[in-house]
């Protein structure tokens, strides 16, 4: 059924928001005040999902997609406005989801970062599907399926995950690839060298791992997943550095994806703030950790991950830090455990699915004089500073870090201090 609608705004997720009959209708592609003609995809939860077939009055906004996969590709959700405005639209949802979601009405500038559009990711992982035929499709899943759509590039990735991404489709490793089903890739800060992750069911896992390594320049190591360990031919990992210091990722390790704007990034998180102690406590390999060794007496970095717990402890011990310790534990665990109470900054950089409840219980009962907070999903940040401020805590500042121009994603940092008693 086709339909007119004129959208309102643009929300978390990449869709616009209008409205008809007084129902919700959520449309990709499209903006605010423009004239579309649309058609029902879906109804869930009481909203209408529905695809655009023509824009019948464009926004002066509107611009050529620069990519010619739009629209087809899942990967992208902004390609049809520019990325300064892009960035400006993600400003205002982050206003608007900690108002909504955690009453939290912050009414002064968020600071914006925004960096070159293209080229930024430093990491990719590309479905691996086949056409009837055996040939070999490398890509991404196409929007709202499972279906592989192949990419000859992505505007997104790094000249170097391109390169190798051309390599991948030559026609030789159709049959050495048997098995695999997604192909991850992470290049360093120089855009030299490059970590692969193979992931499937492999049926040559250690030659292909080996192949791979001597003829696709640039790559430093293959690591093939089996079970729930790794196999790794080649570099047992990849230094990847941001400002001063040079960190060892494991494959397996996370790592953040998006390169330009990281040294700004480890900056604001860290800031002129010093002290006796501070806590990490989504710490990765160290991204803050290293730097905040610098500020204060004593830093633990905590981390669930037992490959990037090694990353870290390695890393600390790299850069001769006497005063940081690596506790691989959830934070949870870790704060029933700590007795301190008082300490300096905590820094908490946690997965989509946000802090949490439980652990920021334990967390206000440790009495940080600072919170900084890290994200990369508003709807969860926004709960936990809800939380965060109804038990003593005020943000200070607010910044938007536009770490993935062309999505609906942004990075976000929340800085709060502890209100005087
Ligand atoms: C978004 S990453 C941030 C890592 C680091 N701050 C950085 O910027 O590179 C979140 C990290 O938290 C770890 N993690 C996930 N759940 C955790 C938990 N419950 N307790 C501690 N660490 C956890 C993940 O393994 C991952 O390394």
């Amino acid at each position: 059924m086709t339909f007119e609608i004129a959208p309102q705004k643009l929300i978390y997720g990449g869709d616009a928001l209008g409205y008809r009959d007084g129902r919700a209708v959520f449309v990709p592609r499209v903006l605010p005040r423009e004239r579309v003609e649309a058609e029902v995809v879906r109804v869930a939860k009481g909203i209408v999902h529905a695809r655009p077939l023509r824009i019948l009055e464009p926004s002066p906004d509107r611009i050529e997609p620069p990519c010619p996969y739009f629209g087809h590709c899942g990967g992208c959700h902004y390609q049809h406005f520019g990325p300064q405005r892009q960035a400006e639209v993600k400003q205002e949802i982050l206003r608007e989801t900690l108002r909504r979601t955690g009453k939290i009405n912050w009414e002064k500038s968020i600071v914006l970062h925004t960096a070159q559009p293209q080229n930024y990711r430093n990491q990719a992982q590309f479905k691996v599907g086949r056409t009837p035929e055996g040939l070999l499709e490398i890509g991404f899943f196409e929007a709202y399926s499972h279906r592989v759509f192949p990419v000859e590039s992505c505007l997104l990735l790094s000249d170097k995950l391109n390169q190798v991404l051309r390599e991948f489709r030559r026609e030789r490793w159709a049959s050495l690839l048997e098995g695999c089903t997604e192909i991850e890739l992470f290049a360093d800060q120089c855009d030299d060298h490059t970590a692969v992750i193979l992931r499937g069911m492999l049926t040559k896992g250690e030659s292909v791992a080996n192949e791979i390594l001597s003829s696709i320049p640039g790559v430093a190591s293959v690591a093939v997943e089996a079970g729930s360990g790794l196999q790794v031919v080649g570099e047992p990992h990849l230094t990847y550095s941001v400002g001063e210091f040079g960190y060892r990722v494991r494959p397996g390790s996370f790592f953040q994806v998006s390169r330009f704007l990281l040294p700004k990034l480890v900056d604001a998180v860290i800031g002129p703030v010093h002290g006796e102690s501070a806590l990490d406590l989504f710490a990765g390999v160290g991204l803050f950790t290293l730097p905040m060794a610098r500020s204060f007496g004593t830093v633990i970095g905590v981390e669930a991950s037992r490959s990037a717990a090694a990353d870290l402890a390695a890393n600390a011990k790299a850069h001769a830090f006497t005063n940081v310790r690596t506790v691989e534990a959830g934070a949870q665990d870790f704060l029933r455990r700590f007795a301190q109470v008082g300490v300096d900054l905590v820094v908490l950089d946690p997965p989509r699915a946000g802090v949490g409840a439980s652990v920021l219980k334990l967390l206000v009962g440790v009495q940080p004089k600072r919170i900084h907070y890290v994200s990369c999903s508003p709807p969860t940040l926004a709960r936990d500073l809800g939380f965060l401020v109804a038990h003593g805590y005020e943000p200070e500042s607010v910044e938007m870090f536009d770490f993935f121009p062309h999505t609906y994603h942004l990075e976000a940092l929340v800085r709060l201090v502890r209100r005087a008693v």
